[in-house]
């Protein structure tokens, strides 16, 4: 794979778009439309940075995979030094398949099951993150039944108010779903220390994604630490301190970029102060920029004096636009030089189907490719078949090369679970 670095993934060269060295529309020929597209030096210098920031730091950058989850992605970082935060057991078969194990993983979120529990526990991860006491009661029984102590992170919800681009992704806030209300966590760390399976060796928390400021960083971890302070005085053998995802990437120029130099500060200071690891889960930031998704302009036309550009890709395959109103730049594969004022918007039966509203775009005619960028986190993995709509297959760059490593899916794909002759039964 490619080893050069780059400061621009996608660029333009002599008028038309490339990923790395590789032109857009060849991409589009070989594996159609749409298709995500994926760039190895951009994920490569997105560790790079990150764990430069971080350097003498005793740490473990742990990419999230929900953010994008795609093998070749993930081979690739775990090549690099990256361990995994997987939030199901789907994630974490995939976190295995792709030749990780056991201190390579933590595994969270709010809702596992007896059954991914066990599947945690038989997989030897590093940290199970419990979110509440019920949790905790549960993962102590499933440990016992297997023989094993288990090491939990408790993740804490620190309840610190948080500026986000949509609520829908704020999490650390006083009365969210997520993590143990700050003021429950001493009482869940003696219940813990009173059972024979499980042992706390972690404190975690995600107080949200793309995060503006670095403040909410530091005010959660400030009450980690007070935290940590008070477990450790009662004899807690805590070892990680695991401060979550949330780092932001610019889409559009009214986006911040990280300050990853001020993260690595406040890390520092945190972690050494505690004398505990590190584990960060960034996602989007690993991989956002690192993507797109390549589309083929299907129509135009006027209605009610607004002017939609029809594309083939729509809220199945990128659903950010419309369900958080996410701004991303789009542009012609081939610009013309010219701009128009238009929606751009999918195939899908619904008006909330769109990419851009009411926005300046290049002026593209049906046949012409564009590129949703931006798409390379919470792309492809929050997908869906919608409307009949087979998922978009996606490829990987590296340097001159290039290779679709998920195939589009087929018409027989999306009937393939369906029984032909199911088995009814009395109830
Ligand atoms: N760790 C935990 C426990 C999380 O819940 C998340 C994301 C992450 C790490 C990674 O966060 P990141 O570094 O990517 O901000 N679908 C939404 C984002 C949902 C994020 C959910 N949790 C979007 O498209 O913006």
């Amino acid at each position: 794979m490619g080893q050069g670095v780059l400061t621009e993934p996608f660029a333009q060269r002599d008028g038309a778009l490339f990923c790395e060295d590789v032109p857009a529309d060849a991409i589009a020929r070989a594996a159609g439309t749409p298709t995500f597209v994926y760039s190895t030096a951009a994920v490569r210098e997105q560790y790079r940075r990150l764990d430069s920031a971080l350097e003498g730091i005793p740490r473990r950058i742990h990419y999230s995979l929900k953010a994008n989850a795609n093998r070749a992605i993930l081979s690739l970082l775990r090549e690099l030094g990256a361990g995994v935060d997987v939030v199901s057991g789907g994630e974490l078969a995939r976190a295995l398949r792709a030749g990780f194990t056991g201190d390579d993983i933590v595994f969270g979120g709010v809702g596992k099951t007896a059954a991914e529990l066990r599947e945690a526990v038989a997989a030897q991860v590093k940290l199970v993150n419990v979110e509440s006491a019920a949790e905790l009661v549960l993962l102590d029984e499933v440990a016992r039944a297997a023989g094993a102590v288990v090491p939990v992170g408790l993740r804490i919800n620190p309840e610190v108010q948080v500026e986000n681009a949509h609520h829908y992704i704020a999490t650390g806030a006083r009365g969210h779903k997520f993590g143990i209300p700050f003021d429950a966590a001493g009482e869940v760390a003696r219940m813990a220390a009173a059972m024979a399976n499980v042992r706390v060796t972690g404190l975690d928390m995600h107080v949200g994604s793309q995060l503006a400021t670095l403040a909410p960083y530091r005010e959660g971890l400030a009450r980690l630490i007070e935290l940590a302070r008070e477990l450790r005085a009662s004899g807690a053998p805590l070892r990680y301190l695991d401060v979550g995802g949330g780092l932001p990437v610019a889409y559009g120029s009214a986006d911040a970029s990280p300050d990853l130099r001020g993260f690595g500060v406040l890390i520092r200071e945190a972690a050494g102060e505690l004398g505990m690891e590190t584990i960060v889960e960034p996602g989007r930031f690993m991989v956002a920029d690192g993507g797109i998704l390549l589309t083929r302009v299907l129509y135009r036309k006027e209605s009610g004096g607004r002017r939609y550009i029809i594309v083939d890709a729509g809220m199945n395959d990128f659903l950010r636009p419309s369900h958080y109103s996410a701004y991303h730049r789009i542009s012609a594969v081939r610009p013309n030089g010219s701009v128009v004022r238009a929606d751009v918007v999918g195939p899908v039966c619904e008006t909330g189907d769109f990419l851009a509203l009411d926005r300046e775009v290049d002026d593209v005619q049906p046949g012409d490719l564009m590129a949703v960028h931006g798409a390379g986190a919470y792309g492809f993995v929050m997908s869906s078949s919608y409307n009949g709509r087979p998922r978009a297959a996606e490829v990987m760059v590296a340097g001159r090369s290039f290779a679709v490593v998920t195939a589009r899916e087929t018409y027989d794909d999306l009937m393939r679970l369906e029984l032909e002759d199911p088995d009814w039964r009395d109830a």
